[in-house]
């Protein structure tokens, strides 16, 4: 038995160090798949938002610039911005977890106000003029999630409705009033336009994976050594302790023990059909010094 303990030691040795080496791999891979997978979700909705404030400039404002000033109203419809804040609260009715913001320090809509990691976020822009894209995790009330942010700079073309007020027309200031969205400086980066994608789904996922990767190995594991242990016992532990009660009992002065059954050619079978004819000679020896004697 004691040879079967060592086998299984050295095989659990063997199978346990594959199994910590490839579950800590394959963990790593799987957690890196599910985050570039948020990453790429992350692209693929800015670049969304992207378009929509691109079909807004091309589009949209040439329709409704003349309608603005025709009924002296101010349409937010004809501010990129605002068309992609709108956009992801379509979006965000069907998938509440995402979101995009155009975060301001001193916005013109209350509502872009960014909070303080978004503060932080164009802060960093601010201080790293290279700096064109950021993206991190965090930890949001809903569970992890995967920021994506690019700066906004004011160029000269912004500073009309968000330098002076006196400068901005006035439909504009009529709606939003003298006090927010103003003093922006050129070339400065007064905003962020931030993405969220939740991170939970894709991790649990990944983990999930793990865990039934781990079930599998485990069960692998078992069925090996079990297979293993019969196998030894059959083939190597069962003939050989025949073999050594067979030479107990001659030793004991019992010659007619049976023989071994010693088919096949392996390596027992040999030590088997050896003992059978190491038996017989001994049987005869003794025989012949028995006649000898008498
Ligand atoms: C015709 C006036 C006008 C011009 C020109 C303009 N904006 Fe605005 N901008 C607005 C208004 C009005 C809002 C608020 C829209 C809303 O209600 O969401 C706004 C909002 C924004 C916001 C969202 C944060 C905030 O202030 O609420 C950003 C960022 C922004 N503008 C950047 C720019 C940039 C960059 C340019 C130049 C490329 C620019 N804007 C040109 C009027 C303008």
């Amino acid at each position: 038995m004691r040879l079967l303990i060592r086998f299984s030691a050295i095989f659990t040795l063997i199978f346990g160090s594959g199994m910590v080496i490839a579950g800590f791999l394959t963990y790593r891979r799987l957690q890196d798949d599910a985050r570039t997978e948020v990453r790429d979700q992350a692209r693929l909705m800015f670049s969304a938002m992207q378009g929509v404030r691109t079909y807004t400039n091309v589009q949209l404002k040439p329709i409704l610039n003349p309608i603005q000033e025709q009924e002296k109203k101010f349409l937010p419809q004809t501010v990129p911005a605002f068309a992609a804040t709108e956009n992801i609260g379509y979006i965000r009715a069907s998938f509440p977890d995402y979101s995009y913001k155009e975060a301001a320090l001193n916005p013109t809509n209350p509502r872009d106000r960014a909070v303080d990691w978004e503060a932080d976020i164009i802060s960093s822009f601010r201080n790293t003029p290279s700096l064109e894209r950021l993206t991190g995790e965090r930890e949001s009330s809903t569970g992890p999630s995967l920021f994506f942010a690019q700066p906004i700079r004011a160029e000269a073309g912004c500073l009309p409705c968000h330098s002076e007020p006196e400068k901005a027309p006035a439909a504009m200031l009529a709606k939003y009033g003298p006090s927010n969205g103003f003093g922006w400086k050129l070339n400065e980066v007064v905003a962020a336009q931030i993405i969220s994608v939740p991170m939970t789904v894709p991790l649990q996922m990944a983990q999930n994976a793990f865990h039934r990767l781990l079930i599998d190995l485990t069960l692998i594991f078992v069925v090996g050594l079990a297979v293993l242990n019969l196998t030894l016992y059959f083939m190597i532990a069962r003939p050989v302790g025949r073999l050594s009660n067979m030479a107990d009992q001659i030793s004991l002065g019992q010659l007619d023990v049976p023989e071994l059954p010693a088919e096949g050619h392996d390596e027992v079978a040999q030590l088997a059909s050896s003992f059978n004819r190491m038996r017989r000679s001994l049987v005869t020896a003794m025989k012949m010094l028995g006649e000898q004697g008498g």
